[in-house]
């Protein structure tokens, strides 16, 4: 119904984290994004889910562990242009893929994260 949230539509806590898995099983082979993580993706997954299941109405577990997302701020570190930008969309599509939902969820999934991609962009290609 109209009041479910999709975090509820997609299954819960299980498929966030099975996105997750996925996405960082593409970073940890991607030779553009797997330096700029740290050597234990194991932590960094658990941000991921817990960001995600916050943002699409689960339980609040993220920022309680970390406080406001303020996401392009904690991405400040990183020198992210279109290179990485698509290296990671790239990644994720391949988990939302797996994940098989139905195309309007899977829709509504993929228009935020391509958003939020574009929007963390912080670097240009050009010096
Ligand atoms: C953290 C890279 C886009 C959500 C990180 C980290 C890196 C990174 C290297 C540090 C890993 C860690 O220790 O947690 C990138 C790159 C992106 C990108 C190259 C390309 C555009 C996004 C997007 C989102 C996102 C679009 C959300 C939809 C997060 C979250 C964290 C994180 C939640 C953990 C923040 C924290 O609590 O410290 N990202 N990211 N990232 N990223 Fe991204």
């Amino acid at each position: 119904g109209a009041s479910t949230t999709l975090f509820e539509a997609v299954g819960g806590e299980p498929t966030f984290r099975k996105l997750v898995d996925e996405f960082y099983a593409g970073v940890a082979t991607d030779p553009l994004l797997r330096p700029m993580y740290p050597e234990d993706l194991g932590p960094a997954a658990d941000r991921m889910t817990l960001f995600l299941m916050q943002y699409w109405g689960g339980p609040n577990t993220y920022s309680a562990q970390r406080g406001h997302p303020r996401l392009r701020m904690r991405h400040a570190p990183f020198r992210i242009g279109e290179a990485e930008r698509d290296a990671w969309l790239r990644q994720m599509r391949r988990a939302v893929d797996r994940l098989e939902l139905e195309p309007e969820v899977a829709g509504t999934l993929w228009d935020y994260l391509e958003r939020a991609a574009y929007f963390m962009v912080n670097a240009t290609e050009d010096p």
